[in-house]
């Protein structure tokens, strides 16, 4: 017998979807590459004009209050794509409305709050994760097959960029990016959610921190620069930089530094993943399984993302992102604003718990 809010196996996921914004339309070809399993039924943005126009293109139903789309029952799953302090009630009220829920990172703007949401769906034996594209980006699998092939050796140390320009959305005091009541933090809490994310799956986590942080852009109120530096789970130590003001197109950038050879990731170069396999290797090796896509290596792992949710609950079983990743990410995220606080002190963190 399935669960109580389990959909039959094999049956059609109905999809409402919470905000219309920037990421809705790379979750939306999540859903089409999900077509054979999944349908959007129900469409819910404040702005109206706009949840009309995807409901008439759909075929959906429009809701300018996500209470009432939570109230249908045509909707089995939601997919919560708002501003960072509306997950956590949206969440909680989709929860108590029998709705499976997928959630943009980051999960919640604190881990404990984190905590209580996988906690709320768990006692209801719903399914819920966070939308952490990390995990499905070609170049990160790539990366998670050569270590797991040891062709580095033992990881060393790690450095990361996340780096493109938030600097409009920032200055505008009509968008909640910029805005500490609609974000509750800046770069660290935005982008911090996907390195953090990065470090759990493939370094042993974070063990402790120690960060600074700057705001460049001055009508903002939230950090647009930070640089965390610390030690990974596995010993070894790294630096994670977030720009939101540099002038480039978005990208990534991952160093990996092994007892045998090192990986460099940058999404913005071709190829966007080499391997070098020694002090002498100066040319290194292209590896060509993944083609350089600066304007869709990021959409495609979203949209992977979020068809790996839909199949995981038509076919029951837990989607690829465990929820208490998520939590652990938040961890690492709160203790980095710690030492932001008390001017770059060491913090520890606990470790994931099982
Ligand atoms: N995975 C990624 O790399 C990535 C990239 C961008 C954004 N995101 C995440 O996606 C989420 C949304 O970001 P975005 O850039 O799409 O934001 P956005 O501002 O472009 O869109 C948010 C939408 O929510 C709507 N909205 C606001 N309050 C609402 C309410 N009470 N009820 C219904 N609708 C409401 C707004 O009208 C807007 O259309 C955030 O959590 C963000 O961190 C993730």
């Amino acid at each position: 017998m399935p669960a109580e809010h389990e959909p039959a196996k094999g049956a059609q996921i109905h999809v409402g979807v919470i905000g219309l914004g920037t990421i809705s339309a790379l979750h939306m070809e999540g859903y089409r590459l999900a077509e054979d399993i999944a349908r959007i039924t129900a469409v819910c943005d404040t702005a109206e004009a706009a949840a009309a126009a995807h409901a008439q293109r759909l075929d959906a139903k429009a809701y300018s209050d996500y209470e009432e789309l939570l109230a249908d029952p045509g909707v089995d799953m939601v997919d919560v794509l708002l501003p960072h302090s509306l997950h956590v009630p949206v969440v909680q009220a989709a929860l108590q409305a029998g709705k499976h829920v997928l959630v943009e990172k980051p999960m919640a703007p604190t881990s404990a709050a984190c905590e209580e949401l996988v906690c709320m769906a768990r006692e209801a034996g719903l399914t819920f994760t966070v939308a952490e594209n990390t995990r499905f980006v070609d170049a990160y699998l790539e990366v998670e097959r050569l270590i797991n092939d040891d062709a580095i050796g033992s990881v060393r140390s790690v450095r990361t960029f996340i780096s493109g320009s938030e600097v409009e959305r920032l200055r505008d005091a009509t968008l909640w990016k910029g805005r500490r009541d609609g974000t509750v933090g800046g770069a660290v809490m935005d982008a911090g959610a996907h390195t953090f994310y990065l470090f759990g799956w493939l370094f042993g986590g974070v063990t402790e921190v120690r960060a600074q942080s700057a705001k460049l852009v001055e009508e903002s109120e939230v950090e647009d620069n930070a640089l965390v530096t610390g030690r990974l789970g596995n010993g070894g130590l790294f630096s994670a930089e977030f720009s939101f003001t540099a002038e480039i197109p978005w990208g990534e950038r991952l160093e990996v530094y092994g007892s045998k050879g090192s990986i460099i990731v940058d999404q913005l170069v071709d190829p966007p993943v080499m391997l070098y396999k020694g002090e002498y290797d100066f040319d290194g090796n292209p590896v060509t399984s993944v083609a350089r896509d600066v304007l869709w290596w990021k959409g495609s792992s979203i949209a992977a993302g979020v068809r790996d949710f839909v199949a995981a609950l038509s076919a029951g079983r837990p989607p690829k992102i465990d929820p208490e990743d998520g939590v652990q990410a938040m961890r690492v995220v709160e203790a980095a604003y710690e030492s932001i606080e008390r001017d770059g002190a060491r913090v520890t963190i606990e470790p994931r718990r099982a």
